[in-house]
């Protein structure tokens, strides 16, 4: 790769790959994907083994620094994590000029972005305290500015963060909770939270964590970076996705549950209609994460006592799709969003907070690349070239020739 770049840079000569589809724009020692066999590895460790066994403080310290960390080690990040969880109070009143209606999408972002001005003694990218900083304050703070822009949009006042609590408890409790009722949190939620920020935690090069690296490859600081990755995490066909799976199952129910038909919708290629939730860049195969949250989606809905329909809507969309020409051929199956927003909404998360809770288990991953570039000495800021398509040279005409 270095050489091929060599060799294009002096001869002039310029490579053009649409979409990325086969051209790698770093070397990375994070995550490992192989997506034809369908394997999903964090710094060596099977996602599998660690959604069983880990945690997502534990995962995220992996991502970020390389290593398991030692109970100690864990420990002491826990309680760094722990005591930088309170907004700066003028931060505070920022939600306060977003309309009610607004989606937590940007608001979260927007917050995020503005940690820059809040907190301008964390922004230098080439000094290793203030990025540990930062990235403390980042990890503290998402869960209490994705709880606050929930309550901003259910009318409800801020809670305080509780330090004695653990980071998924706190974040439960201030999105759910209520000033004057002491708020009683489900222990099998926060197992199935905990796990499913996990599996969210690292994907290598996807569309938000290279955006984290192209901003913050001009050595932009690392809030202003992580908003930008936010804001690409947005789209339906990234994060934004577990939003539109689920809006497609409550179409398909509203007229009548009739899977055949919407397939039909899909195969015909009918504008704007795709199977949300299938199909990836990578994966050739079953991901490994959806084929987790499949289980864990029938194990959270009993546990806690929830019948949907749209579960079974969505096991009927997927056994068409995995008997049918259409998806065999072109190796769609489905991705980690296909089943994750049954489990939220049994959680009683509203829908539009699904790519809030994306975004707080993606941080640790995007924390890691971002500092995995800033730590490369012979990094580059990330500028790509283009095929020129448009006039050759032309004479500009005065108004009055127009
Ligand atoms: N439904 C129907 N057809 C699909 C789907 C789908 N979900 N996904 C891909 N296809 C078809 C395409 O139309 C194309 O068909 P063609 O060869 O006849 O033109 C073929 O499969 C290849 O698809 P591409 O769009 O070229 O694949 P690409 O790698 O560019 O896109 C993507 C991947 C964006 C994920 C796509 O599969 C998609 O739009 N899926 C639905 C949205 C989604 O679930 N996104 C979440 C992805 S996971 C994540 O970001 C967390």
């Amino acid at each position: 790769g270095v050489g091929l770049g060599k060799f294009l840079a002096e001869t002039g000569l310029t490579t053009f790959d649409g979409g990325f589809v086969n051209t790698a724009s770093t070397k990375s020692a994070i995550t490992y994907i192989d997506g034809d066999a369908g394997i999903l590895r964090y710094r060596g460790y099977p996602i599998e083994q660690l959604a069983k066994g880990s945690s997502f403080l534990e995962v995220s310290y992996l991502l970020i620094n390389g290593e398991l960390p030692t109970p100690s080690e864990l420990e002491g990040f826990t309680n760094k994590i722990q005591r930088h969880t309170l907004l700066h109070e003028d931060l505070k009143r920022f939600f306060d000029g977003f309309p009610r209606n607004a989606h937590p999408m940007p608001v979260l972002s927007s917050a995020v972005n503005a940690l820059s001005a809040y907190y301008q003694d964390s922004l230098d990218p080439k000094d290793p305290e203030q990025v540990e900083l930062s990235t403390i304050r980042l990890l503290a703070k998402l869960p209490t500015i994705a709880a606050y822009a929930y309550k901003k949009s259910v009318g409800q006042p801020f809670l305080y963060p509780d330090n004695s609590q653990g980071l998924v408890e706190n974040f439960l409790r201030m999105t759910f909770g209520l000033p004057a009722e002491p708020y009683v949190v489900n222990p099998d939620i926060v197992k199935a939270l905990d796990m499913l920020f996990i599996l969210h935690a690292d994907h290598e090069q996807n569309c938000s964590t290279s955006t984290v690296r192209l901003v913050g490859s001009s050595q932009a600081n690392l809030f202003t970076s992580i908003s930008g990755g936010i804001n690409a995490l947005w789209g339906p066909l990234h994060g934004g996705a577990n939003q539109a799976v689920l809006e497609m199952l409550d179409e398909i129910k509203e007229s009548g549950g009739d899977t055949k038909d919407f397939m039909n919708r899909v195969k015909n290629k009918e504008a704007g209609v795709k199977l949300m939730g299938f199909g990836h860049r990578v994966y050739k195969n079953y991901d490994p994460r959806a084929a987790i949250v499949k289980e864990t989606a029938d194990q959270i809905l009993q546990i806690l006592g929830v019948n949907d329909d749209l579960l079974d809507i969505a096991k009927g969309l997927e056994e068409v799709a995995l008997s049918d020409d259409y998806f065999i051929s072109r190796k769609l199956y489905p991705n980690v969003d296909f089943y994750t927003g049954l489990i939220y909404r049994a959680m009683g998360f509203p829908t539009r907070m699904f790519t809030v809770l994306f975004a707080l288990g993606r941080l640790p991953g995007w924390i890691a690349h971002w500092s995995e570039m800033n730590a490369d000495p012979t990094g580059k800021i990330g500028r790509p070239r283009q095929i020129y398509t448009g006039y050759t040279e032309r004479d500009y005409p005065n108004m009055d020739q127009r």
